[in-house]
């Protein structure tokens, strides 16, 4: 499993809200910034929890999509059950974490790098991206845009 490399992939307001449980679309429009990640996942595998499939999820060309459920089967989309079983059934060597809050939550613990867009301006939510322990992960770039800061955490390796 560990030739794969697992990034998360987010985009939160300055609070850290990622979207809303009662299941509206993401609570901002920031067309540059999806595009943005519509090309970085291209040729690669994203992997998202149900109910950011049924909110947001969308066909996108050249990309493996696999949802995760415990429950649910869904016609013509390839559904695993746990975060590992996708992992290891992933069939491109990178793999994007897309959401939402729980599956993130959870895909810190796998991830190796993280992408993380910060949205300006102040946006309402009960959904949020989890807090990054500094211990673990390196701010290796930021790059501030007119509507958003694009920053790359690395995990922390230590030498052995
Ligand atoms: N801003 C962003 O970048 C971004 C990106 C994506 C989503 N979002 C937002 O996030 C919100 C949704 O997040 P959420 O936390 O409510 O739900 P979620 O993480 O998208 O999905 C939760 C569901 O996924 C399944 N699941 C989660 N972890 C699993 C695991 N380890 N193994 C197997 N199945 C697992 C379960 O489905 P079953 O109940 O079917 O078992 C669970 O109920 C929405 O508002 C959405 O718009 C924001």
């Amino acid at each position: 499993m560990k030739n794969k490399e697992i990034i998360m992939i987010a985009a939160m307001s300055e609070t850290r809200v990622i979207g809303n449980e009662a299941g509206d679309a993401m609570p901002w429009s920031v067309p540059e910034e999806y595009q943005r990640y519509v090309d970085t996942v291209s040729g690669h595998t994203v992997i998202m929890g149900y109910s950011s499939f049924m909110i947001n999820g969308k066909y996108l060309e050249g990309v493996e999509l696999i949802v995760l459920s415990r429950s649910h089967e869904i016609s013509g989309v390839k559904v695993c059950t746990s975060l590992n079983q996708a992992i290891a059934e992933a069939k491109h060597s990178k793999i994007f974490i897309a959401g939402g809050g729980q599956v993130y939550k959870h895909a810190l613990d796998h991830a190796d790098q993280i992408l993380l867009s910060t949205i300006k301006g102040a946006y309402s939510g009960s959904v949020y991206f989890p807090e990054l322990d500094k211990a673990k992960w390196i701010l290796d770039k930021e790059e501030e845009l007119a509507n958003y800061i694009f920053r790359v955490y690395r995990r922390v390796r230590l030498k052995s």
